[in-house]
């Protein structure tokens, strides 16, 4: 029964009030934390401080005044030219006649809610018209919820600007996204996803490098989002700083009401329950709220007569009957649910393609998804070629985020990947899922920005009516440990009374939390730990944080073969994925250098070693062994960046180099030791008829047919991920020993 408190059935909870009286206590301590061991955690995490705040502080006071001019007169001719053609563009905007309004607003009240159109000027605007406000002496950031945004926007606003961007001590204009920081010493505009920014405020709790934060595409409510958006409210309204910080919210299709509401009282006692409950009758005059107007052309919308199952098939056909039948210009923008559909259409259409008549003009598919790399995600913006009609295949990263310019049609196949906490399951999925009604309408506004368009929805318009009028926000549905553990991180000590723009439900919260103490994230009164302090750091999970911690240790000491295997974790697919017998057999015949009798987590690290070591080609070296050229550079890109901080918070000594050879049994051990550590909740062992069944929840799962294990018999294993696709199938296996399994369990029981 004590299960019940770790990992609940579904059909659990409701008869277990003796149980979860006892859980409650738990969560109650854990969510409240000491205030005796705060003070003994706060002198650790101001130590971090020292290094940014150096580095920025003076440059900052130099650079408020006569940096700027001396800037605008040593432009580089091709930057002026740039700056010089752009500017009747940014003029003719939506937002542009509303510049005066936006910076009144802001030297009137600290916050602003502005909301408008995708594509009105938002985001490449609001930080230039207030960047030489005389308030703004300092930086501003600016969030996206995705990377490719952020980038893009900075090297937009840079051209706009005609200033350099990036690291170069002339750029003013920079980004900053997880494993990529492209800053400078005279960064003033700076674009970050919302998770560096979160990053940040735990390095630097009182956001002393910035005069401004603007939080943009709210109303995608991301978990970051929300967490952004309560420290905010927390600090505009403390007495930390010597001067205010000016917040913009912004959105396309924000609820702005309860935006204001949010912001709208001087939350003098924000810890209080009672404080949020009084929020709507609160003087609301420190926010200013400002509405821009967008360009909206009609768009046809057409359903299809009968529901299908086959979006991929569907949107085939229709683009190349848009082809044959519209003139050009007319883009297409087709909205998917990933990489894995994205990547099989843009086939389809190159095949059928090729066998056009030369009369027809071409055809240019184009793929456009987060895990894209940045010079493919870059062609999106480069002009359309002669004679040719574009096909943008893209997931709802085209929703709002990024703006594609030529689009007169759209193919919404009316579903996307959602995070999913399942709560029988105690665990989070990606699930396809229908989107709501206001991201269909999204999708569709995206034809009609530069002249009446057409929307084709792969999907009744019965279908339409059952959706969800708006997206539940992400925080209502998904894992919150990471969120608490940033919250301990950043000192909130009552996370159960934290001010949430939508209050998660209770019990999600408590297993976030049962999840921290289970990682030793947290200590037992619920304050955050050394371990806690260092998994904050990294923007890693706090499962894979712990895993990473784990191995840093003496005792297991092997940090350099972990960080080989999570960056492997963190990127999509290392090996390709085949889909002809003929293929996989050939496949598994090249590969088995690398596989390894331990697992999926061993044949990875093999793997990212043979790549590492390999000095002629590499490219050659993947296509030999059926692995991603493209994932693997990724993972590179991303172990640089890993051993870096590990440099940093003092784990790893700048001189220590991975090895090239594979692990020994000892060290093998060490390492599953260390992923046993962060992964317990994934945990399974064999039973007598073959099958696996879960140590925490007792549920059944079957080994992935992708993992090096399928079909083998192990008495118990540890992996990454459940998929669902007709069963529950664990996905990244290693084997190993029962008792060691048992033992970490009975350690967080
Ligand atoms: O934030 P919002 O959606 O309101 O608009 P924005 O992102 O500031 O975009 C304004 C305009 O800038 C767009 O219509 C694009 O034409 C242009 N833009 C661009 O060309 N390249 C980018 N990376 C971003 C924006």
């Amino acid at each position: 029964e004590d299960k019940a408190e770790v990992t609940p059935n579904e059909d659990i909870p409701r008869n277990v009030t003796s149980a979860k009286s006892d859980a409650e206590s738990t969560v109650e301590i854990l969510a409240k934390a000491h205030k005796r061991q705060k003070s003994d955690a706060a002198p650790q995490s101001t130590k971090p401080n020292r290094k940014p705040e150096q580095q920025v502080r003076p440059k900052n006071k130099q650079s408020a005044g006569p940096r700027h001019s001396q800037q605008i007169q040593n432009v580089p001719h091709h930057l002026q030219k740039k700056r010089d053609e752009l500017q009747p563009v940014r003029k003719s905007l939506p937002i542009w006649p509303q510049a005066d309004a936006i910076k009144a607003a802001l030297k009137k009240s600290n916050i602003l809610v502005l909301t408008g159109e995708t594509g009105s000027g938002k985001s490449t605007q609001v930080p230039q018209f207030l960047m030489n406000e005389p308030w703004c002496t300092k930086c501003i950031a600016i969030t996206q919820p995705r990377r490719v945004a952020a980038i893009s926007l900075a090297h937009r606003v840079a051209d706009e600007m005609g200033s350099f961007m990036g690291k170069s001590p002339a750029a003013r204009v920079g980004y900053s996204v997880r494993f990529d920081n492209a800053t400078g010493r005279d960064t003033k505009v700076k674009f970050l996803t919302e998770g560096m920014l979160l990053q940040e405020m735990l390095r630097d709790r009182t956001m002393s490098q910035y005069s401004a934060v603007v939080v943009d595409e709210v109303h995608e409510r991301s978990v970051n989002v929300d967490l952004i958006l309560g420290f905010l409210r927390n600090l505009v309204a403390g007495k930390t700083r010597t001067v205010p910080l000016k917040v913009v919210v912004m959105s396309a299709t924000a609820d702005v009401e309860s935006l204001v509401k949010f912001f709208g009282n001087d939350q003098s006692s924000s810890n209080s329950e009672q404080t949020l409950n009084k929020l709507t009758d609160q003087d609301t005059s420190m926010v200013s709220t400002c509405y821009v107007e967008g360009r909206q052309y009609p768009v046809k919308t057409i359903y299809l007569p009968q529901p299908t199952q086959d979006w991929v098939e569907s949107a085939l056909k229709l683009v190349f009957q848009i082809h044959y039948k519209e003139p050009l210009p007319g883009d297409v923008l087709v909205f998917l649910t990933g990489q894995d559909t994205i990547e099989a259409l843009e086939k389809l259409i190159n095949e059928y393609a090729e066998g056009m008549d030369k009369e027809v003009p071409k055809l240019l598919a184009l793929p456009l998804f987060a895990a894209l790399p940045q010079h493919a995600q870059q062609r999106i913006f480069q002009p359309t070629p002669y004679r040719t009609r574009r096909v943008i295949l893209a997931t709802n990263i085209a929703e709002t985020s990024v703006t594609v310019s030529g689009v007169r049609f759209v193919i919404d196949c009316g579903k996307s990947k959602m995070k999913q906490f399942r709560n029988r399951l105690g665990l989070e999925s990606l699930l396809v899922k229908p989107i709501s009604k206001s991201a269909a309408i999204q999708r569709r506004g995206r034809a009609g920005r530069e002249a009446p368009g057409q929307c084709y929805r792969l999907y009744t318009e019965d279908g339409y009516k059952t959706m969800e009028e708006r997206t539940i926000p992400e925080i209502l549905r998904c894992d919150l440990s990471q969120a608490i553990l940033t919250m301990k991180a950043r000192g909130i000590d009552d996370v159960l009374n934290f001010p949430f723009l939508d209050q998660p439900p209770r019990e999600a919260l408590e297993k976030a939390l049962l999840q921290l103490l289970h990682l030793q994230a947290l200590t037992d009164t619920g304050s955050i730990s050394e371990a806690g302090e260092k998994i904050a750091k990294f923007p890693l999970t706090p499962t894979l944080g712990r895993v990473l911690v784990e191995a840093a240790t003496s005792e297991r000491d092997c940090l350099l073969d972990v960080i080989d295997i999570i960056s492997a974790l963190s990127v999509e697919n290392v090996f390709l994925n085949l889909v002809t017998e003929e293929r996989k057999e050939e496949a598994e015949e090249a590969r088995r250098e690398l596989y390894r009798r331990e697992g999926d987590h061993l044949t990875l690290l093999v793997t990212v070693k043979r790549y590492a070591q390999e000095q002629t080609d590499r490219k050659a070296w993947c296509e030999r062994h059926f692995v991603s050229h493209r994932a693997m550079q990724n993972v590179m890109n991303i172990r640089k960046q890993l051993q870096q901080q590990c440099v940093q918070q003092k784990l790893l000594s700048k001189d220590d180099v991975p090895s090239g050879s594979a692990p020994s049994e000892t060290r093998s051990q060490a390492i599953l030791a260390c992923i046993l550590r962060g992964f317990v909740s994934n945990t399974a062992r064999l039973m007598p008829d073959g099958s696996y069944k879960t140590l925490l929840g007792n549920q059944t799962v079957a080994i992935h047919p992708s993992s090096v294990l399928f079909g083998r018999k192990v008495e118990a294993i540890v992996f990454n991920e459940f998929v669902f696709t007709g069963k529950a199938w664990a996905r990244g296996v290693s084997a190993v020993q029962l008792d060691w399994v048992s033992e970490v369990v009975e350690s967080i029981m």
